[in-house]
């Protein structure tokens, strides 16, 4: 089984450049014929698929990925509104609760659930209780089976102050409770931070996809001694093989948002 693990997307209500310099709509192309052209089973959007969280961004960001050719799920970012999302790419019968938006899907060889850490405030993510325990009862379910969870933020801290500062504040100890009570998780999904990282939370690998949108410096300061919180990088994204149970994430980088540069470069993935 292949899965492609997108993240960050951040496009736009009106189809302009987010900051007026990022053209996360040619971005979201870009990686979307990469991902295409790599045949995964399954895609999954890591939150932040919008930049504004308006309706009119998520009906965009639907229409975009409808380019994809593998089925695709979502789950929201801090940059998300839930019901926007649940307008444009319809909601599952099993995500119930109006406070978040999380999910199971079960027809494939690897389990995916969906999570929700994003708040009102998106500065502030958090998991609640209930949440949490309705993440137990669904791994209660199938116990043996190996599961991927799709969470917008990583539970780990990264060393970069400003994004730990916009990470969970409330609930990740009580999700690395569950996870270490369940080593059929085989991972976690991420995104978030705008550059790839792994690390392990309660014993589970956690993997944050690199960004469609940009990248983030992992550290540095300006001469003004304010943090470097961007760098020019080019869109990527997460492939993760997972043959007979095992799990092998490879990281693919795409080179430039410019599908003109793209268009002059020979195929990497032609056969
Ligand atoms: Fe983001």
């Amino acid at each position: 089984m292949l899965i492609a693990h997108i993240a960050d997307l951040h496009v736009s209500a009106d189809g302009l450049p987010v900051h007026a310099i990022v053209d996360t709509d040619a971005a979201t192309r870009a990686v979307i014929a990469a991902v295409n052209a790599a045949r995964p089973d399954v895609v999954v959007v890591a939150g932040d698929v919008t930049h504004g969280g308006e309706d009119a961004a998520a009906r965009r960001a639907r229409d975009l990925l409808a380019g994809l050719e593998a089925p695709v799920y979502v789950c929201p970012g801090n940059h998300d509104r839930r019901d926007a999302l649940r307008a444009a790419f319809g909601r599952r019968p099993d995500d119930r609760d109006d406070a978040w938006m999380a999910y199971a899907v079960d027809d494939l060889p690897v389990r995916l659930i969906a999570m929700d850490a994003a708040t009102d405030d998106p500065m502030v993510g958090a998991l609640p209780e209930a949440q949490v325990a309705w993440l137990a009862a669904r791994l209660a379910e199938q116990p043996e089976r190996p599961t991927a969870i799709v969470l917008h933020h990583p539970p780990f801290d990264t060393g970069i102050d400003w994004l730990d500062q916009i990470g969970i504040s409330e609930g990740r100890h009580r999700l690395g409770d569950v996870l270490a009570a369940h080593r059929n998780v085989r991972a976690l999904l991420c995104g978030h931070l705008h550059r790839p990282m792994r690390g392990t939370w309660y014993g589970t690998p956690v993997i944050a996809a690199p960004s469609v949108m940009d990248r983030v410096a992992f550290v540095g300061t300006h001469a003004d001694g304010s943090p470097i919180t961007a760098i020019d990088a080019p869109p990527g994204f997460a492939l993760h093989r997972v043959p007979e149970g095992d799990w092998l994430p490879e990281t693919c980088f795409m080179n430039g948002h410019s599908e003109a540069w793209q268009a002059a470069m020979p195929d990497p993935w032609a056969e």
